[in-house]
């Protein structure tokens, strides 16, 4: 299978969902998240985030384009780039130091810096409709892929 759909109804759903990946998430890792405004980006970005151990908040990236967060052994760097007018405002705040090794990146809005991307380990396309949410993973690891899809039917 290429691509896991995954449907859910509540904001808590999808909540549990991020925290659910958190556990497949490892360092080195960059995960897009796409959807329109509201679509649930933050809201899963927070599941992970609460999944690996935060224990605080979880404040959107929106207005900051960054929000860190430092684990033992690894760093999360929540980006949102909807507000980036310039990729050279990338370039100044060095933006392709924060992938490496010991970081995993979840990118809100990845369309804007496309060009100065690399390809993610995976991609969450969040298309939503009222309180329904279907989100589309992709991911340029097969065994990712499937050992989510096996997750996810296991629990179903
Ligand atoms: N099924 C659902 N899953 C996630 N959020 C939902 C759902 N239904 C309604 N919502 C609402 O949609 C909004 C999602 O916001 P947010 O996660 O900040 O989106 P984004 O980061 O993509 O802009 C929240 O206000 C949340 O209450
Ligand atoms: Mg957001």
């Amino acid at each position: 299978m290429n691509v896991l759909k995954i449907e859910t109804t509540s904001e808590s759903s999808l909540y549990d969902f991020g925290k659910m990946l958190s556990e497949y998430l490892l360092p080195n890792m960059t995960v897009f998240l796409k959807g329109d405004l509201g679509a649930g980006k933050t809201t899963l970005s927070r599941g992970v985030l609460h999944g690996k151990g935060h224990e605080g908040k979880v404040k959107s990236p929106t207005y900051n384009i960054l929000e860190n967060y430092n684990f033992d052994n690894f760093i999360i760097y929540h980006f949102d780039l909807y507000r980036v007018k310039d990729l050279e405002e990338l370039e100044f705040m060095g933006f392709r130091d924060y992938f490496h090794k010991d970081s995993i990146c979840l990118i809100e809005w990845p369309e804007i810096a496309m060009n100065i991307l690399h390809e993610p380990d995976l991609v969450i396309d969040i298309n939503f409709k009222n309180d329904n949410r279907v989100l589309y993973i992709t991911s340029k690891s097969k065994e990712l892929l499937s050992t989510l899809t096996q997750k996810i039917a296991n629990e179903n």
